[in-house]
């Protein structure tokens, strides 16, 4: 029964609703890993593409009940990187060799269209893609970011439940969230979304409807991550118990709806278990975002406890990676990786 469920997510992509709660609930997840790993291998290939990630300010103005740098935090030490803080930590992560760089940030109204238009056309400059991650904006905000050179763009829906969302991100509307993945998608962007997996009341049917959403839009990259109860937050009595196990279900069969996108093995993969990142990779995902930013800025933008990597350099980060990557039988891919090029090579 479940095998021929695997079967059938390999071979068509396609599944209903109830299809998919049986598969995120499945007890032999390894029949599900081993198929999401060669259907990754047959359509993305062994390559892994690395994104170097900029946390470049941790000021945010929402108050998101699960995150730890949520406005009502007032036990965290802000900081924001000036615009020329920014260019030199990119120009350094291109030394190392990235090709994409991820500029993430709180939602922080301190960097206004004009700023950040400088900031990607002189990122640009340096031959790179560039992800934007800066949460929820205007149509036309986007499409500055998009003329000043802004290629993708990451915003999680965090969860399709919409009543749930808007319970845990208070003053926000869900509505309104999925309004700005469509904009960016029609303004031409790469739109990865994602979600949180083991919020608090969320189902696995919310789950499984994460994934058809994700199916409908078509994102280009999705991010799945655990959530980690974060102790200076509202939920910070929730457990993590099963939420690593899920999230790698979830990225399996997310490889198997949307055998071509990318799928990055998150770094709340690695908070709970020490291979998690490489277990992800053995399980769909093809991408790793490993930290660029600054050793003394690391500690500050925690959106969860116990992130990894918080006392490396960003050069130890590309080394260390890449030698995980090595030690799987899979390399470190040097192209952009764009996901439109997989659709054009087909
Ligand atoms: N646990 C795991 N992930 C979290 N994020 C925010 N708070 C947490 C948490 N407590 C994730 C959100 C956001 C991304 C940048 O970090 O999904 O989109
Ligand atoms: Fe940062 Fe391994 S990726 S130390």
């Amino acid at each position: 029964m479940i095998n021929s469920l695997v079967t059938k997510a390999a071979e068509t992509h396609t599944l209903n609703r109830e299809e998919l709660v049986s598969l995120l609930r499945i007890q032999e997840a390894p029949v599900l890993f081993e198929a999401a790993d060669r259907i990754r291998q047959q359509y993305v290939g062994d390559g892994v593409y690395l994104r170097a990630l900029i946390e470049f300010s941790n000021y945010c103005k929402n108050d998101c009940l699960y995150c730890g740098i949520r406005k009502s935090n007032l036990r965290v030490h802000r900081y924001r990187l000036t615009p020329e803080q920014i260019l030199q930590t990119a120009r350094q992560a291109v030394s190392y060799g990235y090709k994409t760089i991820v500029l993430q940030s709180g939602e922080d109204l301190w960097f206004n269209t004009d700023t950040l238009c400088y900031i990607i056309r002189e990122i640009k400059k340096l031959d790179v893609a560039l992800t934007l991650s800066i949460g929820e904006k205007s149509r036309e905000e986007y499409a500055a970011y998009r003329q000043a050179g802004a290629d993708r763009y990451l915003l999680r829906i965090e969860t399709t439940d919409k009543n749930l969302y808007e319970k845990l991100d208070p003053g926000l509307s869900w509505d309104r969230r999925v309004q700005c993945l469509y904009d960016l998608k029609e303004l031409g962007y790469e739109v990865g979304s994602g979600s949180l997996v083991g919020l608090p009341g969320q189902t696995v049917a919310s789950l499984a409807n994460d994934l058809l959403f994700f199916q409908k839009l078509p994102v280009d990259m999705a991010g799945i991550g655990p959530f980690i109860p974060h102790p200076q937050t509202p939920l910070a009595n929730e457990k993590t118990d099963g939420h690593f196990e899920l999230s790698l279900k979830m990225m399996a069969v997310m490889r198997l709806l949307l055998p071509d996108i990318n799928i990055p093995a998150t770094t709340a993969m690695e908070s709970l278990h020490p291979d998690g990142r490489l277990l992800a990779l053995k399980s769909g995902a093809n991408v790793v975002m490993p930290n660029a930013t600054d050793r003394e800025f690391r500690p500050f933008y925690e959106l969860y406890p116990g992130k990894i990597c918080l006392g490396d350099s960003a050069e130890k980060c590309r080394g260390c990676i890449e030698s995980k990557i090595k030690s799987i039988g899979r390399y470190v891919e040097n192209a952009k990786g764009f996901h439109g090029d997989y659709l054009k090579n087909k």
